[in-house]
């Protein structure tokens, strides 16, 4: 006889089904993260889009026994708006990673010009889903999505979600790394956005509140430019994929445990925030519940450090030109 608790979490997940759909499939993110869906038990149908190798990567990836249809789509016969058509749940890792050198601003002109044409496929055939966007700069594409969704008459503020999580995955592991504690015990909020110094760790918020200066400097700075550290590494050849993946897909997942009605689920997120609107920053990242509408509660930050008032700050006045970058963007380009 199964335990109490495995009989409840069958029927839960028995009784829901989720249509999930990455836009950017093929690529270095989209193949892990297709991967990861995958192997999601809530998710019942996976539709993979790309411009190449979308077909490839859903055959590929369909003959995983688990209980999902895979269908691979490319541009043509309207394989956007196919892929995208109910889905509940659309990840967009699509578009160009970094090279060494450049900042994730730098990849504004090229990304920005995808994530509005992707936004306006889901705006038409997926107006009710919940928009995770990945692709560089997220600072900023989230705002063209938005400006998109207005435009079209769907926007659903608590449905659309700028991934951040990676920055999260990456305090946990670079914190452990200089405390010496396992990274699984290490849960850390980070805020603000998501390049350099708009990503603020809150670790005084963390059992490791009183670390000495220099090794706090330091782990701040590695939270804020870990991402470099693989755009080095790879040499030319891409940024992050296989830990974003892993970021992309616990980010989905707790998307669908919200929508599926499970409580207490939160991950920092950036999104259209009420939190400092009133200082003319409309997206920001914070901890947010999900819940079966999106975004259920938008956590206040809590009692913080002055080091990390500081750092919101430089933040703060970072983001407001990120932001009306996205949105200028989509006003000249529509
Ligand atoms: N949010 C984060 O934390 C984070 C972390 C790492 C990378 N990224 C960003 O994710 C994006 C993807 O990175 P990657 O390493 O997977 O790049 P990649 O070049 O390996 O893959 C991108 C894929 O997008 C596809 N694509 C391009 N235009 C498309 C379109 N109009 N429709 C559908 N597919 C399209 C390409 O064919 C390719 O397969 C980049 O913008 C990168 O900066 C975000």
């Amino acid at each position: 006889m199964f335990p109490k608790s495995s009989v409840r979490q069958f029927s839960s997940s028995a009784a829901s089904a989720y249509k999930v759909t990455v836009l950017g499939a093929a690529g270095g993110i989209g193949q892990p993260l297709s991967l990861l869906m995958k192997l999601n038990h809530k998710v019942t149908n996976l539709a993979l889009y790309d411009l190449r190798l979308g077909k490839g990567v859903a055959t590929d990836i369909s003959h995983i026994p688990t209980n999902s249809t895979v269908e691979g789509y490319g541009p043509e016969d309207d394989g956007l708006a196919k892929a995208l058509k109910d889905a509940d749940v659309v990840l967009i890792p699509a578009g160009v990673p970094r090279k060494p050198g450049m900042t994730r601003d730098d990849l504004f002109n090229t990304n920005a010009s995808i994530v509005r044409d992707l936004a306006k496929a889901a705006a038409v055939n997926a107006p009710k889903a919940a928009l995770l966007i990945i692709s560089n700069p997220v600072n900023s594409t989230v705002p063209i999505v938005s400006e998109v969704l207005k435009e079209k008459g769907v926007y659903n503020p608590k449905k659309l979600f700028g991934v951040t999580t990676l920055d999260v995955l990456r305090s946990s592991r670079f914190l452990s790394q200089v405390v010496g504690t396992d990274p699984t015990t290490e849960t850390v909020t980070v805020v603000g956005g998501h390049s350099g110094v708009t990503i603020v760790p809150l670790l005084s918020q963390t059992k490791h509140k009183d670390l000495p200066k220099e090794k706090y400097d330091a782990l701040v700075h590695r939270i804020q430019f870990g991402g470099d550290e693989v755009v080095q590494a790879k040499n030319g050849a891409g940024s992050a994929t296989l830990s974003m993946a892993q970021a992309g897909a616990r980010m989905a997942g707790s998307v669908l445990k919200g929508l599926a009605g499970e409580t207490d689920i939160t991950e920092p997120t950036y999104i259209d925030s009420p939190l400092f609107k009133s200082e003319g920053v409309d997206f920001f990242s914070s901890r947010v519940t999900l819940g079966p509408e999106g975004v259920k509660e938008v956590h206040p930050l809590g009692t913080i450090s002055t080091a990390e008032e500081e750092m919101i700050k430089v933040a703060k006045e970072t983001l407001i030109k990120n932001i009306k970058k996205g949105v200028d963007f989509v006003k000249a380009n529509p």
